[in-house]
């Protein structure tokens, strides 16, 4: 999760761990180093904080002048010590940290296995070391360039050998990594602040290049070799900026990171001609076959991705599914039996009323399947198969990448089960795969254009009660919209099935009340559209969020905030992008605490 690199004359030591402080703030389990000493490569790493590490190291300091350092967030294998960067080959000439995943590194692991290369940890990481290994033959950048010829998926690398200690080599591909250019000494890491201290000259790699950094030198080319003529980048940002990105706020970064999270959630999961593969699902066709009735149980804003994936997993599954929240789950008295599936959803696998709705499920027999975004934790340890968000650390209280990486994996198990059990169409199957693939494009596309959002909030920050509405799926985006509102801005919002304002909540409808109508589902466009009309005529302020299809739309409501055209079944995981962004910037008018809203905690392990 957090990467840094130096060479010069100081200790390397000290800065690497005071580079890697500096990114504490962005989570992580374990934490490593490693340096270069008088021919030695010298290897500490351990699970745990960083006062963990540095209690390793006290008095038993190493003292070269290069090395690269790592906190890990745990994607493959748990977090513990040998699953801590650095990672070495089997010479201990090597030594490599890594941030991405990489998708095809079992493949590459069989292939190093058996030419008789001994790996010790469960990593994705550790066949990096051995890859550049198995292709060294005394010119390190040579080795890392073959390696990452061989890898797929995301990557940000730094890698030291002892037999040339007077080069650190970085590559990236889809995961971010910086230079820091200092006098007599040059640095890299994966965020600016781990080396604000040291100097605000940087380079900033692009996808698919390599810097070769060299104590007075660093050389920038592409991994094919040809050189790049980089310009230098000068960091006018101040530490807490620095943090955070350059955004304002964790949240809004995290919002933004959305077309990355899905796509690292989605990328190894599909293969190139189209299938899904879930390594890590042990379920077979048997199991499937037997189920009949599925319980999805979870808390928050992972509860509303659940609610969603009902609607996908009844069409494609054809069983029914029951969605739940943890806490009146465990208290109630489910019909739960050994032919049930039970997907308990959790950003932090750590939340008390899931964890015990889990336990209940398995007590009573239930096959239990966990989304989570952390290795490791209770829930991802309890449950009988597991399924990582690779959305990476999320900070701000208010959850948003975690949601829709929820959501597009829901989505794939969902089609993972229907191809099995044979219930759903290779046509369907390929569409709703293609489409899926689109996804992380089209969620870039509205974060590239949101000069409307924050001209609608203007209008409606004032306002003490926001109505959401929508049908069917929609609906339940709204449920997700308006908690996201609540939560940060304090505004009072209510959600409601658009079919049920007339049962009362019209009532409450004014000149100018706030009417956020989520409108994107074929089947109820013009049922939807009919209670856009009921609530306009009253008075309403309306904005609309649907595709870009459909654009007759403007002639009935006050704004609309166009999602990319995708197929209906995928339409929550963008709608409820600019909903995120327009309670963001409602509660940024309102002059809120966003990241840490009064009275709530992001993981909450009481119940
Ligand atoms: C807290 C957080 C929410 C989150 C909910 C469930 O209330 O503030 O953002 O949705 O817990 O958390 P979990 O980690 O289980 O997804």
């Amino acid at each position: 999760c957090g990467i840094v690199g130096y060479i010069g004359d100081r200790i390397a030591t000290d800065i690497l761990l005071e580079g890697l402080e500096k990114l504490e703030y962005r989570g992580y389990d374990s934490a490593g180093v490693a340096v270069l000493n008088n021919g030695q490569l010298n290897v500490k790493k351990c699970k745990g904080r960083l006062s963990v590490l540095k209690e390793k190291l006290n008095g038993n300091k190493i003292d070269g002048t290069i090395g690269i350092g790592h906190t890990r967030w745990a994607t493959h294998g748990e977090p513990s010590d040998v699953n801590s960067h650095p990672h070495t080959d089997t010479t201990g000439n090597i030594a490599v940290v890594h941030n991405g995943i990489i998708e095809n590194y079992l493949e590459i692991k069989e292939e190093l296995q058996e030419k008789g290369y001994n790996f010790v940890s469960d990593t994705d990481t550790e066949v990096i070391s051995h890859l550049v290994h198995s292709y060294y033959e005394g010119d390190l950048i040579d080795a890392v360039r073959k390696a990452v010829s061989r890898l797929e998926g995301a990557y940000a690398l730094g890698v030291i050998s002892k037999e040339n200690p007077d080069k650190l080599v970085a590559v990236r591909k889809d995961s971010p990594l910086i230079v820091g250019l200092g006098e007599k000494e040059n640095f890299i890491a994966s965020d600016i602040p781990a080396i604000l201290k040291h100097t605000r000259k940087v380079y900033i790699l692009e996808d698919g290049e390599m810097a070769i950094v060299e104590k007075d030198k660093v050389s920038i080319m592409k991994t094919d070799g040809t050189p790049v003529e980089k310009e230098v980048y000068v960091v006018n940002w101040d530490v807490e900026a620095a943090e955070k990105g350059g955004y304002d706020h964790f949240m809004l970064k995290e919002i933004y990171e959305q077309p990355k999270a899905i796509k690292d959630t989605i990328s190894p999961r599909v293969t190139k001609d189209g299938k899904i593969k879930l390594d890590d699902v042990s379920l077979t066709k048997e199991d499937i076959d037997k189920f009949n009735k599925v319980y999805v149980v979870a808390c928050g804003t992972a509860y509303h991705a659940g609610l969603i994936s009902k609607t996908l997993i009844e069409r494609y599954l054809n069983i029914p599914v029951v969605v739940d929240i943890a806490s009146e789950f465990r208290y109630g008295e489910p019909l739960i039996d050994e032919n049930t599936l039970m997907i308990v959803v959790s950003q932090s696998g750590e939340t008390a009323d899931t964890l015990a709705a889990l336990k209940l499920a398995k007590e009573k027999g239930a096959r239990v399947l966990a989304v989570t975004n952390v290795v490791g934790s209770s829930i991802s340890r309890e449950a009988d198969d597991v399924l990582y968000t690779w959305a990476g650390p999320e900070i701000a209280v208010a959850s948003t990448k975690a949601h829709t990486t929820q959501l597009v994996l829901l989505a794939l198990v969902s089609l993972y089960m229907a191809e099995k059990k044979g219930t759903i169409s290779k046509e369907k199957y390929d569409e709703i795969i293609k489409e899926i693939v689109e996804l992380p494009r089209k969620a870039q596309s509205i974060l590239d254009n949101t000069d409307l959002i924050e001209e609608i909030t203007e209008k409606i920050y004032k306002n003490e009660h926001v109505f959401y509405i929508g049908r069917g799926m929609d609906y339940d985006v709204s449920r997700e919209a308006s908690l996201k509102l609540k939560e940060i801005s304090y505004a009072h919002s209510e959600a409601l099935p658009a079919g049920e304002l007339k049962h009362g909540t019209l009532a409450l409808i004014e000149d100018g009340t706030p009417v956020i109508a989520t409108i994107t589902q074929s089947k109820t466009y013009e049922k939807a559209l009919s209670n856009i009309k009921e609530v306009k005529a009253r008075g309403a302020y309306v904005i609309a969020v649907t595709q870009e299809e459909h654009k007759e739309i403007e002639k009935y409501v006050d704004s609309v905030l166009y999602i990319p055209d995708v197929i209906d079944e995928l339409t929550s995981v963008l709608a409820v992008i600019p909903l995120q962004l327009l309670a963001y910037y409602v509660a940024v008018n309102r002059g809120c605490s966003i990241d840490k809203p009064r009275n709530l905690a992001k993981s909450v392990t009481v119940e």
